[in-house]
């Protein structure tokens, strides 16, 4: 299978990964046909584009997909039944949704430390109309893999999956009207928005009751390596660590589903931004491992090489991200296909990636 962008997205192409609703509900099933209607909702819908079947990537698999679909939709569910009810239920319901969630949360960390896997390939068929729960899955799921590769221990890594998870609770209590507006923030709606964390900070503290090591990643994911945040606008290694690991993970995934540029950004996008914030947004040392961990061009995407040939990305190299191996294709014949690793190959030196399909 291998990602198109929905550009590129045709009537007849089958669908290889299902495609879920911003509030889960299937929205094409694996093995579906694209129609004309189809292609135009999803393009409305904001999706970047989807997952295909064909000629091209027979037998190419993503096989960096930290989780099912299935382990996702239970994250997603349990998480959006403490952000939709959270605000308005007793502390003792509210705890039991936070049980749910700390065993999903444990399960995600078993699973990561079972299967072992070195790379994330984060799924690029985002629209851009996420949803804070969507967004906490994501945050969380990322903060665990960076988490695993700095070698944390185990149950280490649970508390970060724990704040990763709970980082943005506290916007159960920004009014819906600031929180599902398009496009920028006055001023004063901003101001309510910054609050957020310390709102977050009292409700893990004194209604989930969770420990301060949580507590204290909720409270500060929103300062800057180099000051530059809020609210104590704390730099460097003031920042609690935790803090510091879920604003890289945090940052990358809201540019996946920007609405201020109104359109959910390509891996590769958000990437080049976190690289670019080492040392002065970010914690460098994190930016380190994200960059190990996160694979800017995912498996199955669909790029064009300097050599001018199309192709498919078959693995990534966790030494040397931006070079994966790759499955060109000639569009004008199918019949030749070739195995390119961009990392290792002594005549694919001169070759780099210059575009995504
Ligand atoms: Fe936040
Ligand atoms: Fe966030």
């Amino acid at each position: 299978m291998r990602f198109v962008r929905m550009n590129n997205c045709k009537p007849d192409m089958i669908v290889a990964r299902p495609l879920y609703s911003e509030c889960g509900a299937l929205l094409l099933s694996k093995g579906h046909l694209l129609t004309d209607r189809h292609i135009h909702a999803l393009k409305q819908r904001g999706f970047p584009g989807l997952y295909i079947f064909d000629q091209f990537s027979e037998g190419i698999n993503p096989e960096e997909i930290v989780l099912d679909d299935d382990m996702r939709r239970i994250a997603l569910n349990g998480m959006k039944e403490i952000f939709d009810k959270g605000a308005n239920i007793s502390q003792a319901k509210n705890q039991e949704l936070c049980k749910i969630v700390s065993r999903i949360v444990y399960d995600i960390v078993d699973h990561v430390f079972k299967v072992n896997p070195a790379v994330l390939s984060v799924p690029l068929m985002k629209s851009f109309d996420e949803h804070v729960y969507q967004h906490s899955v994501e945050v969380g799921i990322l903060a665990i893999m960076i988490g695993k590769n700095m070698n944390m221990p185990k149950n280490e890594v649970f508390n970060l999956g724990m704040a990763a998870f709970f980082h943005d609770i506290g916007k159960i209590f920004v009014p819906k009207t600031i929180l599902s507006k398009k496009g920028k923030f006055t001023r004063e709606e901003f101001n309510v928005m910054k609050i957020h964390p310390e709102w977050g900070f009292d409700f893990a503290k004194e209604v989930l009751g969770l420990p301060p090591v949580i507590n204290q990643a909720v409270l500060h994911h929103h300062e800057r390596f180099d000051g530059t945040g809020y609210p104590y606008k704390l730099k460097c290694k003031q920042i609690p660590l935790f803090a510091r690991i879920i604003s890289v993970a945090d940052v990358f995934d809201a540019l996946g589903s920007s609405r201020v540029y109104k359109k959910a950004q390509l891996t590769t996008e958000g990437y080049g931004y976190i690289m670019a914030g080492a040392g002065r947004q970010f914690d460098p040392n994190i930016v380190d491992i994200f960059s190990k961990t996160v694979a800017p061009f995912p498996t199955g995407l669909t790029v064009e090489l300097s050599s001018g040939l199309h192709a498919v990305v078959v693995r990534n190299n966790p030494n040397f991200m931006t070079r994966p191996l790759v499955c060109a294709f000639n569009p004008n014949n199918l019949k030749e296909r070739e195995h390119i690793n961009l990392a290792s190959d002594a005549d694919a030196l001169g070759i780099k990636i210059v575009g995504i399909v």
